[in-house]
């Protein structure tokens, strides 16, 4: 008897020690897998009452029952302070938010490749006195050809496909060039200008040809213009866009309407001096049209051609854009890739 009631007070100490000890939840979880389920320690106590003696039962009985309800109602204590202690955490939690703490990261974009080429363009062309100009994409026949020299039944108009719209007499325009004369007819020379925009022809698309491209057009307008004038201006841009002092300019005579002499420009390939890939071995690459302009363009503009003279050039802007970043199929540029997009 004295064992049983011995063996009741030691359990009951070592209960309520072990329960002092219990820090987290999980530690009571444990605690109560330990002492208070079917086969934990309280439920042992009650096994070794059936080996008793019905006399040491009577007292033994009550006693283990003041045991269970005392251990039990200290457990459900102990659980109740830990739940308050919870919510306290959590409302400490909400009444202490830090907006400023949260900062979830945000993708950064980055600017267009031919966002970056043109304003690289526009810097250097304004620093020499040009002004950058805008100009339609929907344009009429007028300003897209017959301006510019190209009559109706022209071979040249052959040159470019054009995309025609329904209304009769407007199109996409094919060319930059449009723009000379919106910038003649708006201006009194001597006139400096530069349009970077889209151009569109009905081509079928590869690699290198999509049928919506950027052009660079210039134009310069003064008194005595010479062919000197547009190489060196076409050799300073073309230095300081990709950097290199030793990049040299070769001209040959070419044909377009709206010039006279009218010439294609090539540049020494500025990546390589013995061929490479990308001068497709030839240690030269094509940039674009240029040439004085004819006195029919001028009238067209407004300006006598007894009095003024200008050179005007075209370049492959979307061309200038691939050979600065090593773009080698034009489609990635239009396809809004942001796997693609986001080198830049
Ligand atoms: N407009 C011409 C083209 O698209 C390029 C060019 C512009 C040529 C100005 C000469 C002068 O091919």
């Amino acid at each position: 008897m004295a064992d049983i009631n011995t063996c009741l007070r030691s359990y009951e100490s070592l209960f309520f020690q072990e329960l002092s000890e219990v820090n987290t939840a999980q530690e009571l979880e444990l605690f109560r897998t330990k002492h208070l389920s079917r086969h934990g320690e309280l439920s042992k106590l009650m096994q070794q009452l059936k080996d008793l003696s019905l006399e040491e039962k009577k007292t033994a009985g009550p006693l283990l029952n003041v045991l269970k309800v005392k251990v039990s109602d200290a457990f459900t204590q102990r659980e109740k302070e830990f739940e308050q202690m919870r919510i306290d955490h959590q409302n400490m939690l909400l009444t202490h938010f830090d907006v400023t703490a949260y900062k979830p990261v945000q993708p950064t974009g980055s600017l267009h490749p031919y966002t970056q080429v043109i304003e690289i363009i526009e810097d250097i062309f304004v620093s020499m006195g040009f002004e950058i100009v805008d100009g339609p994409e929907v344009e009429t026949d007028y300003y897209n050809f017959e301006a510019l020299n190209i009559p109706k039944d022209h071979p040249a108009r052959d040159m470019q496909d054009t995309f025609w719209l329904t209304l009769p007499g407007l199109l996409m325009r094919t060319h930059t060039s449009p723009v000379e004369i919106h910038a003649m007819r708006d201006r009194k020379p001597p006139l400096a200008i530069v349009v970077p925009g889209r151009a569109y022809r009905n081509e079928s698309t590869d690699a290198s040809h999509d049928f919506m491209f950027m052009q660079l057009e210039g134009l310069f307008i003064d008194k005595n213009v010479s062919l000197a004038q547009l190489f060196a201006t076409m050799k300073t841009f073309l230095q300081t866009f990709f950097e290199k002092k030793n990049i040299a300019i070769k001209i040959r005579p070419s044909y377009f309407p709206f010039v006279e002499p009218g010439v294609e420009i090539d540049m020494s390939c500025p990546f390589c001096t013995h061929g490479c890939s990308v001068c497709k071995k030839t240690k030269w690459i094509e940039i674009g049209g240029a040439g004085l302009c004819h006195p029919v363009v001028l009238k067209a503009g407004g300006i006598d051609p007894k009095e003024y003279g200008g050179f005007a050039f075209g370049f492959g802007l979307t061309r200038l854009v691939m050979l600065k970043y090593g773009i080698t199929d034009i489609r990635l540029l239009h396809s809004n890739k942001i796997d693609f997009l986001k080198q830049f």
